[in-house]
């Protein structure tokens, strides 16, 4: 565990259990457009049967349903032991791991995915961050021809942040927001392909390879 760490595992434990309830919220922040953007990940990986789809901070295991409902292998990785438990139970055939996104992988998933996906956890990190941890998946965890389609709270720039921002009032929660009109260059910048669809007014999906 990390010392100091502004986003524990023990603040998602504590959410696990109404976590499913608190997305059905679609037009409350942070939720907005939720369902829409996990179908827009679904889209964008493309994935067939039998494909390896890596869910990294799975949570409850809702996006990683979408993927064995059409036939995937399930690799779901998350750092609180309370969510895993309740992916584990929606997806009892899939390979789980308690693993902290910015640590070393665990033996049992060092191999290649087809697909990466993740909704809804690289705003806990700052840019330089996510794009170490995109890089580091694209080179080193995909299959050649393989995507990672990453779903998170974004927005097309800074001022479409801080309006959506003033229309929530006492919703809003400061975190590290992806701003697509920064975090594209710096992806690029990094060597990768990357495109970005704004889905709901705060969320959107960056697909890189
Ligand atoms: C808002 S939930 C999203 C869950 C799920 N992906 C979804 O779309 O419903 C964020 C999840 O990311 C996990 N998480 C946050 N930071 C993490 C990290 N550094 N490493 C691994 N998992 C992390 C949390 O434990 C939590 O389950």
């Amino acid at each position: 565990m990390l010392v100091n760490d502004p986003f524990p595992p023990s603040e998602f434990d504590s959410w696990a259990e109404h976590y499913d309830q608190s997305t059905l919220e679609s037009t409350i922040f942070p939720f907005n457009g939720y369902e829409k953007v996990l179908q827009t990940v679904l889209g964008r990986a493309e994935s067939r049967p039998g494909h390896a789809v890596l869910d990294l901070g799975t949570g409850t295991g809702k996006l990683a349903l979408l993927f064995d409902k059409i036939g995937c292998e399930l690799w779901c990785s998350d750092f609180s032991p309370l969510m895993l438990e309740k992916a584990r139970a929606k997806l009892p055939h899939a390979h789980f791991a308690l693993h902290d996104l910015r640590q070393a992988w665990p033996s049992e998933f060092e191999r290649s995915f087809d697909v990466i996906v993740s909704a809804y956890v690289f705003h806990h990190f700052e840019l330089a961050q996510k794009v170490s941890i995109c890089r580091d998946l694209v080179e080193n965890r995909l299959v050649p021809g393989g995507k990672l389609v990453i779903a998170d709270l974004s927005f097309p720039d800074r001022i479409a942040m801080k309006t959506f921002a003033a229309s929530i009032g006492d919703l809003w929660d400061e975190e590290f927001y992806w701003l697509a009109d920064e975090s594209l260059p710096a992806l690029r910048q990094a060597g990768l392909r990357a495109e970005y669809e704004q889905v709901s007014v705060c969320a959107g999906v960056y697909t890189l390879c």
